[in-house]
């Protein structure tokens, strides 16, 4: 897989090319996805969204935020741990979307796990691809569709990092998505390319390398295009199941963070926002 670790330590980000299986299964997922936006409500809010104690929950959910009408996004969380919940709950047309999600996460299983063993092995973490790997049932496909009827120019996600490991970044329709700078500390356009994925690392990875790599903030602004259609996206989170997690009951959504915040703060601090530690 090549890539350059530098560039993951001093943008906080890297790209990493598909191999041609991987590639086909996330076109297929987003295409199922695309389809099942459009299924009836009631439909859709059948799979119910659960939380299990192993990252955020799956399911589907229709979410309306910041108490504007015009707010308002749909996603779906799909993990090999709550497959079979799923698919128990799934007719014979909404049963091949979560087919083609867990064929998906079959065929991200190796990059995942050569990224893994490669920053094991440079930046010290030790246990890391072990840890990856039995994290599997647990690694969570995000779904996300975005309405349109917005203002261009919002912030349709807010400035966040993410908890769990580290991030795939697997599909965008359009642009928007944009990074906090590590090192200039500005937003710059974070493009995701129908060829690759783009990995960034989260809290828990910038907690497991010692403040080595930093979790990166991100956000999604509406353009002239997205403001109007609305966008649909597809990420995936690895969590990683043995490290402590983000106290958020305790410290708040990362989203109440300033932006940032993560970029130069001492690692014994950092450490204070994880449970357990
Ligand atoms: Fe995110």
């Amino acid at each position: 897989m090549p890539f350059s670790l530098e560039e993951l330590q001093d943008l906080g980000l890297v790209n990493v090319n598909y191999p041609e299986n991987l590639r086909k299964a996330v076109e297929r997922a987003i295409a199922s996805w695309k389809s099942f936006c459009y299924f009836p409500r009631e439909e859709k809010k059948a799979f119910l969204f659960l939380e299990d104690n192993h990252g955020d929950g799956a399911g589907y959910e229709l979410k309306e935020e910041k108490g504007s009408k015009k707010d308002l996004k749909e996603n779906f969380h799909i993990t090999l741990y709550q497959y079979e919940r799923l698919a128990a709950i799934a007719n014979q047309r909404t049963l091949p979307f979560l087919n083609d999600a867990k064929i998906l996460l079959d065929a991200m299983e190796p990059l995942i796990l050569q990224f893994s063993e490669k920053v094991e092995k440079e930046f010290h973490v030790k246990g890391l691809a072990e840890e990856v790997k039995l994290s599997k049932p647990y690694w969570i496909l995000r779904y996300l569709h975005y309405f349109g009827d917005r203002q261009e120019g919002v912030e349709i996600a807010s400035p966040h990092a993410d908890k769990g490991g580290f991030t795939l970044h697997l599909y965008e329709s359009d642009e928007g998505l944009q990074y906090f700078c590590i090192t200039t500390r500005q937003w710059k356009a974070m493009p995701v390319y129908e060829k690759q994925t783009v990995i960034i690392p989260a809290l828990q990875l910038q907690l497991r390398s010692e403040g080595n790599l930093k979790a990166l903030y991100h956000r999604v602004v509406a353009t002239k295009e997205t403001a109007r259609t609305g966008r649909f996206s597809m990420v995936c989170f690895v969590t990683f199941q043995k490290t402590p997690m983000y106290n958020k009951n305790r410290y708040g959504n990362v989203q109440t963070h300033d932006t940032g915040f993560n970029y130069s703060i001492p690692q014994s601090e950092f450490a204070k926002l994880f449970l357990g530690v």
